[in-house]
C-alpha cells in the first residue's frame, strides 16, 4: 500500500504555454552537456522523478537504447500532454513511459521497487516542502548497487555583473518566494546530506555550468529564461509583498537593459551530486 501524503508541494513557475517554452528552451541549452554528466551506459531502467516535459527523458531513452526503459513521474496533466505532443512531433513517442502523480507520494508498482539502475531528479527538489522524502524513494525504487542522481539549484549562486540596479534586492524576493510556499531556495547545497540522511553513499558532487556573457550564441537566450523566470513568479513577489511592484518592474527593466551590454558576465551554475545504493 503506498503511504499518502497530506501536504503536497505548489510549483512556482506554472504551466502555460510561455512557461513551457521556457523549459523547453532550458532543456535545448543544458541537455547535452547535462547527459555527459550521466554518464549513462546502455541498458539501464531509469526512473526520471518530476519530469516535466520529458526532453531529458527522451535524451536518457536514447542513451539507454532499445534493452533500456526510462519512466518518468510528473504530476501535472498539462506538463504530461505537452511533453506527448513534443515526442510525437519529433517521432518519439515510444520512447519514455510517462506515468502522472506527485514525487511526495511516488506512485510506483510493487514489482517496480528496488527494480531501477538509475533514479534521477533535476529541478524538482526546489519546488517540493519535503525534499527528503522524495530522495528517501529514488533509493528505495534502485537495485542494490544503483545509482540516484540529484541535480538542483542552489539561487544563491547567481551573480550578474556589473550587477543591474536593483536585481539584489529582486533576487532576494524570487528566494523569498520559494520560502513563501515552504521549498527550499538554497537545495542545491544538501544534495549530498539528502543522499546521505536517505541510505545512499554520496559518491559525487559537481557543478554544470550555466553561465554566459555577451558575446555568447546563448547569451540572449539564457537572459529571456532568466527574465521569464522573474515575470512568471510576479505574484508571488509583488503579491506576496517580498518587493513593491515598482521595484520589481524598474529592476526587470534594468535586467533586461543589461542583457543587452557588451561587457554582461551571467555566473550561474547547477548543483549536482550522485550516490550510490549498498550492495546487500
Ligand atoms: C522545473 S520542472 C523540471 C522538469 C525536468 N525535471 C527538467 O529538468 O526539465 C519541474 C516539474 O516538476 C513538476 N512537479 C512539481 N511538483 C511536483 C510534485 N509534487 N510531483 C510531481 N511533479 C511535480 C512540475 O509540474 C514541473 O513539470
Amino acid at each position: 500500500m503506498r503511504k499518502t501524503h497530506s501536504i503536497s508541494s505548489q510549483y512556482l513557475h506554472g504551466t502555460d504555454p510561455e512557461e513551457q517554452e521556457r523549459l523547453t528552451e532550458l532543456n535545448r541549452l543544458l541537455n547535452d552537456r547535462y547527459m555527459r554528466e550521466l554518464d549513462l551506459r546502455g541498458g539501464e531502467r531509469i526512473l526520471e522523478v518530476g519530469s516535466g516535459l520529458a526532453q531529458l527523458a527522451r535524451a536518457m531513452a536514447r542513451t539507454a537504447g532499445p534493452q533500456g526503459y526510462v519512466l518518468g513521474i510528473e504530476r501535472s496533466f498539462e506538463q504530461i500532454a505537452e511533453a506527448r505532443r513534443q515526442a510525437e512531433a519529433e517521432g518519439e513517442d515510444h520512447l519514455v513511459e510517462l506515468r502522472q502523480g506527485d514525487v511526495l507520494d511516488m506512485p510506483l508498482l510493487e514489482p517496480e521497487w528496488e527494480s531501477f539502475d538509475v533514479a534521477h531528479a533535476r529541478y524538482i527538489l526546489e519546488h517540493v516542502p519535503d525534499p527528503l522524502t522524495v530522495v528517501r524513494a529514488m533509493v528505495r525504487a534502485v537495485r542494490p548497487g544503483g545509482r540516484i542522481i540529484l541535480a538542483d539549484d542552489d539561487h544563491d549562486l547567481m551573480h550578474l555583473h556589473p550587477e543591474p540596479p536593483g536585481f539584489a534586492a529582486l533576487w532576494q524576493a524570487f528566494m523569498r518566494s520559494f520560502e513563501n510556499l515552504g521549498n527550499d531556495p538554497y537545495v542545491g547545497r544538501r544534495l549530498v546530506s539528502l543522499l546521505y540522511q536517505a541510505g545512499a553513499q554520496p559518491v559525487r558532487n559537481t557543478v554544470v555550468f550555466l553561465g554566459s556573457c555577451s558575446g555568447d550564441p546563448h547569451f540572449e537566450t539564457l537572459t529571456g529564461i532568466l527574465v521569464t523566470i522573474l515575470q512568471k513568479a510576479r505574484e508571488a513577489m509583488v503579491g506576496g509583498g517580498l518587493i513593491d511592484a515598482d521595484g520589481f518592474e524598474t529592476a526587470v527593466e534594468a535586467v533586461q537593459a543589461w542583457g543587452r551590454r557588451p561587457d554582461a558576465g551571467f555566473w550561474y551554475s547547477l548543483n549536482l551530486a550522485e550516490g550510490r545504493k549498498e550492495e546487500r
